[in-house]
């Protein structure tokens, strides 16, 4: 055995004793499932019900770890509970040193010596920190993504952690949501691949020391907040829940993610971490998650503000009879659980329930085995922001950005001779590309705008900044005041406006005015900024708008006015040096966009895959009956799926093998994509279905297969996609997924308007 030096407890040492392989797998991987079962069984018969109840608890962390042991408060208790094994997991504990304080005190001076497990919002990058995951899911490049979270992994690994907080599966149609920058857009298909290429990433093939715990989030329906408000009510229809909602939560448990973390959100009436239907029913029973359920923060306890538990102790016996497993911060379990299995209103059999899958993810952590086997100071210093992390974080930067509009090929810029004028606080800032999940990483280690465009010398650049976006310094637990009066500098940037050859606007949103509680009512660029916009265009109309934000922006004007408009969203760590090198065309960008633009705040929800109406159009226009505004058209600024390039590509001979489905067929269907210019380039090639007439109604199209294809300068590549009845199923009215008999149309396109269409029929 390794570690023999370190004192293990008496569960370690049965552990041992039954046979623990150092190489083995994780059940991850399919295997070993029976050993780790029981060897979780072996450490479960030692325990007393309160220490059962201990590994339902999560703790934040408290003091200083590596200081002084407290004396009172809530951080005292804290720490003698740890001490009594009544913490089951750390959260925001981080870094070798403070996790291997806490460890060494779980596992040498608890009387079983059962390891903690940590955890913390990896949600995108840790130190080294990569494009918010809503840039990311703009690349459509699965590999890519999935790179990316082996980053965070292996970041977060060295680091002491063991558990990432991610990922966040959220679909959304609503702008308005703070957290629409954490999640993978509008669709339930790109989601789904979006979700299991990260949890992919993050656990790896093999839960080795550069991997860790995923956790999908948040369970569910919390991105269909009422108005876009965060936290707020959520009422959907079962239709919407099973058909949009759930398919990237269940994908996830497909591909073997360790754990969950419900939500703080009511569905049908019942909060999520009180919600058996969700968490018993379906995720434990028909989809057979063998992981642990987390609370989301606190969650719990709101289940009094909802109005659905009258105390903590009502809220702990609803949480665990509903099959919420780990409370995170609420302390119901801690107080309540042991009185509530005592008085038989909690039966022991749910507590062993939990404490098992707790246990087994654990196990497959390897970290009964070594429970320091994510602490290890030279791999820390080793690895943090190693040039290898910089390199993929970058590359992910690059695939983000989203090529909105540019007339005149504005872009690419000419690499010398020209003057340049960049405008904007934003262009400035090495702290707002880094996003809002960024808690790992230090304010002020992004690469600016500037600093990237630095690194090109053939131009002469001049900066000014015209405005500011916030006012004083955002931080990350503190509403962000954004600047809504000072235009002092405005003048100046006219100046230099109107020197320019060029001018490249980077405006936007602060990282700090999207994620968690910061929803906006108002989806305009923020400020004065559009002011600013309008002001500088009247100086000099040549204008290059870089956006840095971290949701979809609401930017009629800008769309009609302004020439070239990049979507540069906040791209972490390298985010100057991506967008200088796509600016300058060294990276041809190839970005979509995962969740549609709209026109202005009003039509907000919208999306892509939206029902017809019965009254979807109509021919004369002097009509007002039909479903429509009075006041702006229908279609969005930017549908789901734009994105340009500086290639140009032609659609052409989309063929279907046969034009019928037959029950456990295939339709192959191909399509040629010509790259129509001078330049190499990369094409999001997108399939969607429209089901014409079904037991419910379907949407007007659905995204169901996608490829990134690498197209030379005017070469021509045929892809090809399988349909079969996977492609066609739905949650039908028979409240199963089924596919239903029936005529399909099938469109194949560079986004959600795609024209090239061909149908088919499926019989069964
Ligand atoms: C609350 C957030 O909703 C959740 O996503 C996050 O993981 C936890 N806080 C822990 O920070």
């Amino acid at each position: 055995m390794k570690y023999t030096t370190i004192r293990y407890g008496v569960a370690a040492a049965l552990v041992f004793a039954i046979g623990c392989s150092s190489s083995r797998q994780s059940n991850f991987a399919g295997k070993d499932k029976l050993p780790i079962d029981r060897k979780v069984d072996s450490v479960l018969k030692l325990m007393t019900l309160e220490e059962k109840v201990g590994q339902m608890n999560q703790y934040n962390g408290f003091w200083d770890v590596t200081g002084p042991v407290p004396k009172d408060g809530q951080a005292a208790k804290k720490y003698e509970n740890l001490k009594k094994g009544l913490v089951g997991s750390m959260l925001n504990v981080r870094g070798v040193k403070d996790v291997r304080a806490l460890q060494k005190i779980a596992v040498e001076e608890t009387r079983l010596g059962i390891p903690l497990i940590f955890g913390f919002d990896v949600v995108h990058g840790y130190k080294t920190v990569s494009p918010i995951p809503l840039a990311e899911a703009a690349s459509w490049d699965l590999e890519a993504m999935k790179k990316s979270a082996e980053i965070a992994a292996a970041e977060a690994a060295v680091s002491g952690l063991n558990w990432t907080f991610a990922p966040m599966v959220d679909i959304s149609r609503d702008a308005r949501w703070g957290r629409v920058m954490e999640g993978a857009g509008e669709d339930p298909y790109l989601g789904s691949q979006i979700a299991i290429a990260r949890v992919k990433g993050f656990q790896g093939d093999k839960l080795d020391e550069f991997h860790i715990a995923a956790c999908t989030k948040h369970f569910a329906g919390y991105g269909f907040a009422e108005s876009g408000r965060d936290y707020n009510t959520v009422d959907i229809s079962d239709n919407t829940l099973h058909n949009i909602i759930l398919p990237p939560f269940k994908a996830t448990v497909d591909a073997g993610v360790l754990t969950f973390m419900n939500s703080f959100n009511e569905l049908e009436g019942i909060p999520a971490t009180g919600n058996a239907y969700l968490q018993r029913n379906l995720l434990k029973g028909e989809w057979k998650f063998d992981g642990f359920v987390v609370s989301d923060w606190g969650s719990m306890g709101e289940m009094i503000a909802h109005g659905y538990a009258k105390d903590m102790k009502d809220a702990a016996m609803k949480a665990a009879n509903a099959g919420s497993d780990m409370d995170m911060e609420s302390y119901g379990y801690l107080n309540h659980l042991v009185t509530l299995v005592k008085e038989g209103k909690v039966s022991e059999d749910k507590i062993n329930d939990a404490v098992r899958r707790i246990l087994k993810v654990k196990f497959e952590l390897g970290l009964f085995e070594n429970p320091y086997k994510y602490c290890d100071e030279n791999r820390e210093k080793q690895n943090i922001g190693k040039k290898e992390f910089q390199d993929g974080v970058l590359d992910m930067a690059k695939k983000s950005i989203v090529l909105l509009k540019n007339e005149n090929k504005l872009l690419p810029l000419k690499k010398s001779g020209q003057k340049i004028a960049v405008i904007g606080a934003l262009a400035n800032d090495k702290t707002s590309p880094l996003g809002s999940w960024r808690i790992g990483a230090d304010d002020n280690t992004a690469i600016s705008f500037l600093e990237g465009m630095a690194a090109y010398k053939g131009n002469q650049i001049t900066y000014e900044k015209g405005a500011d976006v916030a006012l004083g310094e955002p931080r990350f637990m503190v509403e962000t005041k954004i600047n809504t009066t000072d235009k002092s500098s405005f003048d100046k940037a006219i100046a230099a406006a109107k020197q320019a050859d060029v001018v490249i606007m980077v405006l936007g949103e602060h990282g700090l005015q999207t994620g968690e509680g910061r929803s906006r009512s108002d989806i305009t660029l923020p400020g004065v900024q559009q002011e600013l916009l309008e002001a500088v265009y009247k100086a000099n109309p040549n204008i290059v708008l870089v956006l840095q934000n971290g949701r979809p922006l609401a930017i009629p004007w800008a769309a009609k006015n302004i020439p070239a408009i990049v979507e540069a969203w906040h791209l972490g760590t390298q985010s100057g040096h991506a967008i200088a090198q796509v600016l300058y065309g060294d990276y041809n960008p190839s970005g979509k966009l995962p969740m549609t633009f709209p026109r202005n705040v009003g039509q907000v929800p919208i999306y892509y895959n939206y029902k017809n109406t019965g009254r979807p159009s109509t021919d004369n226009p002097e009509s007002v009956f039909w479903s429509h505004y009075t006041d702006i058209e229908n279609t969005p600024l930017y549908p789901f799926g734009h994105g340009l390039s500086y290639s140009t590509f032609e659609y052409s001979n989309l063929k279907l093998d046969t034009k019928s489905l037959q029950k456990n067929g295939k339709i192959k269907v191909t399509v040629d994509v010509k790259n129509t210019s001078s330049v190499d380039g990369k094409e999001v090639v997108q399939l969607y279905i429209r089901d014409l007439v079904a037991s419910v109604t379907r949407p007007v199209r659905e995204l169901k297969g996608f490829e990134l294809a690498e197209i030379k300068a005017g070469q021509t590549k045929t892809v090809s996609f399988t349909i079969d009845e996977k492609t066609i199923e739905f949650y039908s009215a028979n409240k199963i997924w089924e596919a239903e008999a029936g005529d399909f149309q099938l469109f194949v396109g560079g986004s959600s308007t795609a024209t090239l269409q061909a149908d088919f029929n499926y019989s069964n």
